[in-house]
């Protein structure tokens, strides 16, 4: 079948079977390999996409499901300011990284992030829920995210209150 999507802010076209998984075309077609292909069974988010504005696991969508819809990979997000917050404050905060489930802490974050601008603990560690990292605890990642919001509301506008 042919799949028409927008990806990273362009229109593609696709040509593939229908239960072909969003993560194998990413890397397969596009040449996309920051989603990373870990458990394939929805559990690690080192496959993370958002997918029409929430974070995703790439490994549990079929082709078919994205049809119309508009994805953004760790490839594309890292262009915009946004990831700049998320690293700043990953980093004042020591978010340790192997590099494996970056991409899923980092689009986790973000889609928190587009949804408030102030997260508090329980809701960071309720949307971290579909990450399996083994580098970071779950308070530094938390700080972590905290740091990222006030960085990006001083970025946004110029006071933290
Ligand atoms: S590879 Fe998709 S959640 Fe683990
Ligand atoms: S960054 Fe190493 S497992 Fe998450």
């Amino acid at each position: 079948m042919t799949i028409g999507f927008i990806l990273n802010g362009e229109d593609v076209v696709v040509r593939t079977e229908a239960d072909t998984r969003l993560i194998d075309i990413l890397r397969g077609n596009f040449g996309l390999l920051g989603s990373k292909a870990g458990c394939i069974l929805g559990i690690c988010g080192s496959c993370s996409v958002i997918f029409n504005g929430a974070v995703a696991q790439s490994c549990l969508i079929p082709a078919f499901k994205i049809r119309s819809s508009e994805i953004v990979t760790i490839e594309g997000f890292i262009q915009n300011d946004e990831y700049q917050d998320i690293m700043i404050g990953f980093s004042r905060a020591a978010v340790v990284s192997c590099g494996f489930c970056d991409t899923g802490k980092i689009l986790t974050t973000e889609a928190l992030l587009s949804r408030n601008s102030r997260p508090g603990r329980e809701e960071i560690l309720a949307a971290f829920s579909g990450i399996r990292c083994r580098c970071t605890d779950p308070e530094s990642l938390a700080a972590g995210v905290m740091e990222a919001a006030e960085i990006r509301r001083r970025r946004l506008y110029g006071r933290t209150s």
